[in-house]
């Protein structure tokens, strides 16, 4: 099986695994054939992409690091918050505490699982999508400063709900294909404060976690923003989802430009490392995130094309690939696997897919 984004799945592909709803239904069951009414459900659904079954030869285990019915059911909470505070009513916390708490348990299982591209990969800029994503990727780089369970969860909310206060700024801001002028970005940067007052007034969220609304977008150089802190007037924890944020900001796709793939964002993150972020967040974000997932179409240095089958962990840049095409084109008949551990005189150039 292999994970397709919502923009390239096709009629006649097959589900290879469940497809779940915001509030935990099944929407598609594997072994369903997509048509155009099955697509055209998925979008209005917000689901952004799903696993089909492919050709035997690029078939790979994708491991999941959050299964994707914890995943929409926190989507529908986070949705529903949203929509809450918009409207000016009251609402309970206490769903989107316990679908966070969820998410956290099931990354403390297994924290050694590496982040790959499906687990977090989004399109559209879906808001809802971003503050999971934002949330998962949190989560991995707190066990690595070894939070405790409280705090990672504390740490979980403040992240989901970190960009609450762009509730507030219009859309057509918020979705602008071109550069903003100084009064949008003024506006925009507004978002801090107003996610710190929506916060803070809220009894079910603890004061640190409103903490993180307020200064995610704040730097350890001086200068962020809203209050332009310095290092040491910033707390762990948004210095945290600052990273998670814009880890996933680069990869999501958004109306106007595609998602960069892992290995470039990763690339920016590390340029980044010493300037915009705290340099510990930073590199445990870089050895958290896969550059290459599995499933993953690469071109080789030799000009083969292939599929990344596994991740080795000692170098994640070199994963075991499976060759599908030659450098003329021609497709491989018998599968055959190459480890770039070993094969030292092989690297990946970029990735395809
Ligand atoms: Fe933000």
């Amino acid at each position: 099986m292999k994970y397709v984004s919502y923009k390239d799945l096709q009629p006649g592909m097959c589900i290879a695994r469940p497809i779940y709803g915001e509030d935990g239904q099944v929407l598609l069951n594997s072994g369903v054939i997509l048509n155009e009414n099955y697509i055209a459900r998925l979008y209005g659904n917000g689901i952004p992409g799903a696993f089909v079954l492919t050709d035997h030869d690029e078939e790979v285990e994708v491991p999941e690091l959050v299964t994707q019915r914890t995943r929409q059911s926190v989507i529908g909470h986070v949705k529903h918050v949203f929509e809450s505070i918009e409207l000016g009513k009251t609402f309970d916390m206490t769903p989107l505490g316990e679908s966070v708490a969820a998410i956290v348990d099931e990354i403390t299982a297994n924290p050694n699982v590496l982040i790959n591209l499906t687990d977090i990969r989004t399109f559209d800029g879906n808001i809802f999508a971003h503050c999971v994503n934002v949330c998962i990727l949190s989560i991995i780089i707190g066990i690595k400063f070894n939070l405790n369970e409280l705090e990672l969860r504390e740490l979980a909310i403040g992240a989901i709900l970190h960009d609450i206060g762009k509730i507030s700024i219009p859309p057509q801001i918020l979705q602008k294909r071109g550069p903003l002028t100084q009064s949008e970005f003024d506006l925009v940067k507004r978002h801090t404060v107003n996610g710190w007052h929506i916060l803070r007034n809220n009894n079910g969220i603890p004061l640190l976690s409103a903490h993180i609304a307020y200064q995610h977008h704040e730097q350890p150089n001086g200068k962020g923003y809203p209050r332009e802190l310095l290092d040491e007037q910033i707390y762990l924890y948004a210095k945290i989802v600052a990273v998670a944020d814009a880890y996933d900001a680069m990869t999501s796709a958004r109306v106007y430009r595609q998602g960069m793939m892992p290995f470039q964002a990763l690339r920016v993150i590390r340029q980044l490392r010493e300037i915009q972020f705290n340099t510990t967040a930073a590199d445990f974000l870089i050895s958290s995130v896969v550059p290459y997932p599995i499933g993953t179409r690469v071109l080789l240095s030799s000009a083969e094309i292939g599929v990344v089958v596994d991740v080795n962990i000692e170098d994640r840049e070199r994963p075991v690939v499976r060759l599908l095409f030659r450098a003329d084109g021609s497709k491989y008949h018998l599968p055959k696997e190459v480890d770039l551990m070993r094969e030292e005189s092989l690297r990946i150039v970029r990735s395809l897919s």
